[in-house]
């Protein structure tokens, strides 16, 4: 069966108030686009056509409404509601019926990642078929997030979330590889101290089944989660720094999607048209009439 993609875009965005006051924290902008195209553009690059979003009932309709049922970009998007921010691990149980035993991909709306070699790692962590891939990536402060440590054959030997003594330098960032079982084993998960199926919990079932593998991104790869108003212009800085110096874009879904060859020219320059100008739509402009496409990811 194809592999889905699920983009959960929920939270109160409390950490980024009073700039959440009216706004989903996954629409704010990251220098020139809203933040959920980075995480969306991560699934693209993967292949990844067929995908859920889930977010608050007063935010679904904005997301509704900037992505409608995906076909301007050669895509089906489906849509569910989180009522309450019960944890990560609770897009299995809201996306069952979408997976319909299809394996999947979740990527949290927050989290951006980029780099040269992102595309082909993601592409070979959805080649296999059987358990779940997570990431490791080197921090500083790897108490801030879910840590594993693995030994130097690459085996994972555990995961923990926010452990006050991390074993290990590497945090996993919010992008997760499944089999079908995802939302059989989070059915299983207790929540945690603070309330939330973790999707640690669900990493550590399948690390019990000997049938959880990690991949490390090294250096030459950007992580940001966008959780704090720094965090946030750091991700910023770095998106306008990159694309102003190389003159191509990061998480731009339309290139993307041509790219892909799953749109033609004429609906990349109908999408630039639609936007009525500005350097966004330009830049869609400049793609659709040729110039440059090749090696941009
Ligand atoms: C969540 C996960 C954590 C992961 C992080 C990545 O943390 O629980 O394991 O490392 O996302 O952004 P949260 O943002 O819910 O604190």
């Amino acid at each position: 069966m194809t592999r889905k993609g699920i983009i959960l875009a929920g939270g109160a965005g409390r950490r980024l108030y009073p700039a959440t006051a009216t706004s989903s924290k996954q629409l704010l902008p990251v220098y020139n686009k809203p933040m959920i195209y980075y995480p969306l553009s991560m699934l693209m690059l993967t292949g990844i056509r067929e995908v859920l979003i889930i977010s608050t009932p007063d935010d679904l309709p904005n997301f509704k409404r900037i992505f409608g049922d995906g076909s301007g970009l050669g895509m089906a998007f489906e849509y569910a509601v989180q009522q309450e921010p019960r944890g990560l691990a609770d897009a299995f149980i809201i996306g069952e019926a979408f997976l319909d035993g299809a394996p999947s991909c979740l990527v949290l709306g927050d989290n951006i990642l980029y780099g040269n070699t992102i595309g082909s790692v993601m592409k070979k962590a959805s080649s296999r078929r059987e358990g779940a891939t997570i990431f490791g990536y080197p921090v500083k402060d790897p108490s801030r997030f879910g840590v594993v440590e693995f030994d130097k054959d690459w085996n994972v030997l555990s995961v923990e979330e926010k452990p006050t003594s991390p074993k290990s330098a590497h945090a996993i960032p919010g992008v997760y590889f499944y089999d079908a079982q995802a939302s059989t084993l989070a059915k299983q998960i207790r929540p945690s101290r603070r309330g939330e199926l973790e999707i640690t919990s669900l990493n550590h079932l399948y690390l019990q089944q000997k049938q959880l593998t990690v991949e490390v991104f090294g250096r030459g790869v950007a992580w940001f989660d966008t959780g704090t108003h720094h965090s946030l212009l750091q991700a910023a800085n770095f998106v306008e720094t990159i694309e102003e110096r190389q003159g191509m874009m990061i998480g731009c879904i339309e290139e993307i999607a041509y790219s892909n060859q799953w749109i033609c020219s004429e609906r990349l320059n109908k999408a630039a048209t639609q936007m009525g100008g500005g350097s966004y739509s330009d830049y869609l402009k400049r793609l659709a009439a040729n110039e440059g496409r090749g090696e941009r990811f």
